[in-house]
Parts: structure tokens; sequence; C-alpha cells
């Protein structure tokens, strides 16, 4: 796998989804309503999440796109149920394959984390453990599914050896080279980008329906990233795996995602195609964002805003955008604008349009 060939292979802008992968409206993978989550502070209550909505369907990819701090990070780990205490979830419904998550025991969400959920974080070294061996964090991660027998001390020759084989087979598939040695390595001893792919292997180990991560290629350079992107594809391809995609780059949310969520302060502001919204935004903060169009292969970064973004400890009543938004009237400052729902799926959460 090359980058480049990656980047070659689609020679138009935003490419279109395969119709083998069309979403089914009908069961959702994942179906999220109202979510809600605050970090309490001695500063006040942060309100990371507020009131997020989000539907994926078999095989969907969706970007999720904003500044920094807008709760994007805060979202995923709640659908994880992830969320560090005392920060928590307040309201809303997370539905994994139309089963509840969050009236699930912690039991039950470590049962379902890893084998149908897996959750790819920005930072390697806070999931790999330094004292143990990356093949032994790979097996460890496959035996608490199930997907292979037991304790390791009371494995038979021939068990022990399908799991190595299996262990080097994941680390061949994201390019790790030499794996039948290095699986015997420790994590300090791979580059921050092995490190990144040996952790998207630990996803893509139990093959699970939904992989949520969150900017998992922002540290690896233009060719490994494109490793890792291609890679996520396969299995969305093969297994019709859903992804969630945080990113700061709009290149690889144009090539990569199928679908986009543009987060500001807590809320999904705009959504729709991928297409659809990095061509022709409509959210005067999604305008802002995207000065202009991303082409394949140029890496294009979110473009800052005057002012900035609202502490979301003291939030107005008004929409939350009003105060950088150039073409907010005095409505805008007093009323918090609904979620207005346009043509094509497209969502919007502006009184421009209301
Ligand atoms: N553990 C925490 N305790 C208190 N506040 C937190 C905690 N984690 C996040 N926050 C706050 O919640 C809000 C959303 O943070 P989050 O990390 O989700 O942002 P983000 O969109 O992922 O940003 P970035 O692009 O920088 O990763 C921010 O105001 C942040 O300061
Ligand atoms: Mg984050």
């Amino acid at each position: 796998m090359d980058a480049f060939d990656n980047q070659t292979k689609h020679d138009t802008l935003i490419h279109d989804k395969p119709d083998s992968l069309t979403h089914d409206e009908k069961s959702p993978v994942l179906e999220i309503s109202g979510l809600s989550t605050e970090y309490p502070t001695p500063r006040g209550t942060v309100h990371a999440v507020r009131g997020v909505d989000l539907v994926l369907g078999k095989g969907d990819i969706l970007a999720i796109v904003g500044e920094s701090g807008c709760g994007k990070s805060a979202c995923l780990l709640s659908i994880m149920r992830l969320v560090p205490p005392p920060g928590r979830i307040v309201k809303g419904s997370v539905k994994f394959r139309g089963k509840e998550l969050l009236a699930l025991s912690e039991a039950e969400m470590r049962e379902l984390r890893g084998k149908d959920m897996a959750m790819v974080f920005q930072d390697p070294m806070t999931t790999l453990n330094p004292a143990y061996r990356v093949g032994e964090q790979i097996s460890e991660s496959l035996r608490v599914h199930r997907l292979l027998p037991g304790f390791p001390g009371r494995l038979l020759r021939k068990e022990r050896e399908r799991e190595r084989e299996r262990v080097i087979d994941l680390l061949k598939q994201v390019g790790i080279p030499s794996p039948e040695h290095r699986h015997l390595e420790y994590p300090h001893q791979f580059s921050g980008g092995m490190q990144q792919r040996i952790l998207i292997a630990i996803a893509l180990a139990c093959r699970p329906k939904v992989i949520l991560a969150d900017e998992p290629t922002t540290a690896l350079d233009v060719t490994v990233q494109a490793q890792v992107l291609d890679l996520m594809r396969e299995i969305n391809e093969e297994l019709g795996t859903a992804i969630v995609l945080v990113t700061h780059d709009l290149g690889v949310a144009a090539e990569f995602c199928y679908k986009a969520a543009v987060m500001y302060a807590g809320q999904i502001v705009e959504s729709g195609g991928i297409e659809d919204v990095l061509s022709s935004p409509l959210h005067p903060y999604t305008r802002g964002l995207l000065k202009s169009i991303p082409k394949i292969g140029q890496r294009r970064e979110l473009v800052p805003i005057n002012g900035e973004v609202p502490d979301l400890t003291d939030l107005s009543e008004g929409c939350s955008f009003a105060p950088r938004c150039r073409e907010a009237y005095s409505y805008c400052e007093r009323t918090s604008p609904p979620l207005v729902h346009l043509k094509n799926g497209r969502k919007v959460r502006c009184h421009l349009y209301t």
C-alpha cells in the first residue's frame, strides 16, 4: 500500500459512496439521540456535549469536525461510556443495534467494548501498556472477547501457535515490518506511527461493527496516514464496519468519509453528506471553517475564525455562535436555534433557515 497510490486511485474530488454500502435507515448500527455530557469542575459545570443526535448505518463513515474544545472527544467517550468521572452522561440515548447502552451494566459494557465497538484514541501511549510486549497485548484483547481460548498458561501448544499466527497476521495487516520478530517487542521500541498502527490492530482484532477513531492520524506522516486510512477502509468495505472519524484535516474527511457532522460548543450545528457539507456549507460556522474546498492529496486544515470558542460553563440563552457570527441579528443572541431539517438529509442549527 502506498500513500500516493491511494491518492491517485480517486480521480474525483470527493468520491461517491459505493452502492453496496447504501445506508439502511431502518436498522441503524448506532443511533444516538439527545446525548448530553457534563464535567463538574471548580469553575462550574462544563456542558461538553449538548443534545447530540447521530445515526450510523452499516458501512457509514462519518467525519466529525470542529474547533478544539467543541466536545468531539467527549462525544466519542460518551458513546463508549468512557467519560472519566466526575464527568457523566446526564441525558440521552445511545443504541447499538437497537440495544440501549446507557442501561447496560459496566460488565456488559466491557464485553461490548473492543468486540462490537472499538475506539482508537489520539495518543497511543495512553492505551498501550509499556510493561507488556505488543503481541501479548493484542492476544489479550482477543482472549478477553473469547476469540481465543482461556488462560495463556493453560493453552495447548497448537492453540498457542494459532494465537501467535493471528497476532502476526494482524501486525502484518497494519504494515508493521518483520511482525514475526516484532510481536515480541515492547511499545517503546516502536515509533509513534507504529504504536498508532498497533492500536488500530487491537481495534480491528475483534472485527468490531463500529470503530470510533479520535484523530487517529494526526501524529502520523502522510504515507503512514494513508496506510492507516486504507486499512480502515478495507475493514469498512469487507465487513461493513461503521466508522466515526474525528479529524482536523478536511482533506482526509473529504477523501475518506461519506457524511459530515460539524460540532460547535457541544452541539452538532450542521450535518449531511460530506460532499454537500464541504462544497455548500450552510451554517455560518461551517462556512467560516471551510474557506475553500480541500483537494485530494493536500492537507487542508480548518481555518481559524475570529473570536473564541465560548466558555462551556457559562453558555448564553441564544445561539452559541452568535457572538462570532457575521450574519447574526439580535434575535440570535436571545433564542437558541432549533435543528432545521432540509432536503437531502441535511440538517442545520441556525435561525437563517427557520
Ligand atoms: N476530564 C475533563 N474535565 C473537565 N473538563 C473537561 C474534561 N475533558 C474535557 N473537558 C472539557 O470539555 C470540553 C470539550 O472537550 P473535548 O476534549 O471533547 O474537545 P475536543 O473537541 O475533542 O477538542 P480537541 O479538538 O482539542 O481534541 C472542553 O471545554 C474541555 O475543556
Ligand atoms: Mg479531542
